[in-house]
């Protein structure tokens, strides 16, 4: 295979080009900045000329989408719409326009918050119908819909509270908060579960051995608020001087209303893939063990 990955210096993309290290598939990592150290083709994902020229250059036949605007409180700003749908949506379509004319295969990350106004308290299927509460979850699941309109042979993973030792995170920002500060709220009445981004990838990589086409659910194994994961973020990290306390949503103002309960169903991409999922703390301990051994 010649795998193609967009967005390669964001986490997931970082978790890519590790893994790839493994493979005996030709990867070819793109994105539209440049970091130190690290080999990027530019490719601007929004341009559908160059994503034709680069797949017809290279003989891509798998993209990994990796890129996306991820700033859920930025994507609420009424000036950034345009910019964070046609990167999230339109984005998208071009990929899987240049993958339907090479019959190759498009892998589209998307997100728990396509999910989020009905109160559920059971997990989501990928059958389920969406119901985003901000504009971030509502062009996600538009470029979903218009990868699936092209006809291209796709998968769609839905992933949740994506971390990784690369990049800006919720668990980077809670080691610093948990070792400076001597008190922290974090909010309780959020339900999800967190995601190590290597885990996801090791997933990515299983599912595109026997591609099966279809929208998928993957996250960690069990449950959590953001609460009870900065409590673990921090006794993890040995951070037991600040006094961490739950409060709710609205204590802190946002520009969205995120899920109250986002939670994924990942029976169906475990029976497809035989994918087994790690529990969230047994891999929250690994990303901090390794952010700690930096
Ligand atoms: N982060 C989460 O908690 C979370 C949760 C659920 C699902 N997801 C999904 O998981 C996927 C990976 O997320 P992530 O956290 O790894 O993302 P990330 O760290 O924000 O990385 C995204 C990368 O895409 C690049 N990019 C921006 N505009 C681009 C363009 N026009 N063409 C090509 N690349 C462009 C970004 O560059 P710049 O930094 O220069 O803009 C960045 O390097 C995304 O689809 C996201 O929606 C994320």
């Amino acid at each position: 295979m010649v795998i193609l990955v967009t967005g390669a210096n964001g986490q997931l993309g970082n978790e890519m080009r590790l893994i790839s290290k493994d493979s005996t598939d030709k990867y070819i990592f793109t994105d539209v900045n440049q970091v130190e150290g690290l080999e990027t083709t530019y490719l601007d994902i929004t341009d559908l000329d160059a994503i034709r020229k680069m797949v017809a250059e290279h003989k891509v036949d798998t993209i990994v989408n990796c890129a996306a605007w991820t700033n859920v409180d930025g994507a609420e700003d009424s000036e950034k719409y345009v910019l964070v749908e046609k990167l999230n949506a339109t984005a998208p379509e071009n990929l899987a326009i240049a993958m339907k004319e090479v019959d190759g295969w498009l892998i589209q990350i998307s997100t728990d918050y396509v999910f989020g106004k009905e109160p559920y308290n059971t997990p989501c299927k990928e059958d389920q119908q969406g119901t985003p509460t901000g504009v971030y979850g509502a062009t996600k699941l538009l470029g979903e819909q218009k990868i699936i309109a092209t006809g291209c042979k796709y998968m769609i993973l839905r992933t949740a509270w994506l971390y990784s030792e690369f990049g800006k995170n919720f668990v980077k920002t809670m080691l610093n908060l948990t070792a400076t500060k001597p008190h922290l709220k974090v909010v309780f009445d959020q339900t999800g579960t967190p995601t190590y981004a290597w885990d996801l990838a090791k997933a990515i990589v299983a599912a595109l051995k026997n591609p099966v086409k279809g929208i998928y659910h993957y996250s960690n194994e069990g449950v959590c608020s953001w609460y009870d994961f900065t409590k673990m973020i921090a006794e993890y990290a040995g951070h037991t001087e600040c006094d961490i306390q739950p409060c709710h949503s609205d204590e802190f103002p946002s520009p969205v209303k995120r899920p109250a309960y986002s939670v994924l169903d990942k029976t169906k991409i475990k029976e497809i893939f035989g994918i087994k999922v790690p529990y969230w703390t047994d891999s929250l301990r690994q990303c901090i063990a390794h952010l700690q051994n930096k």
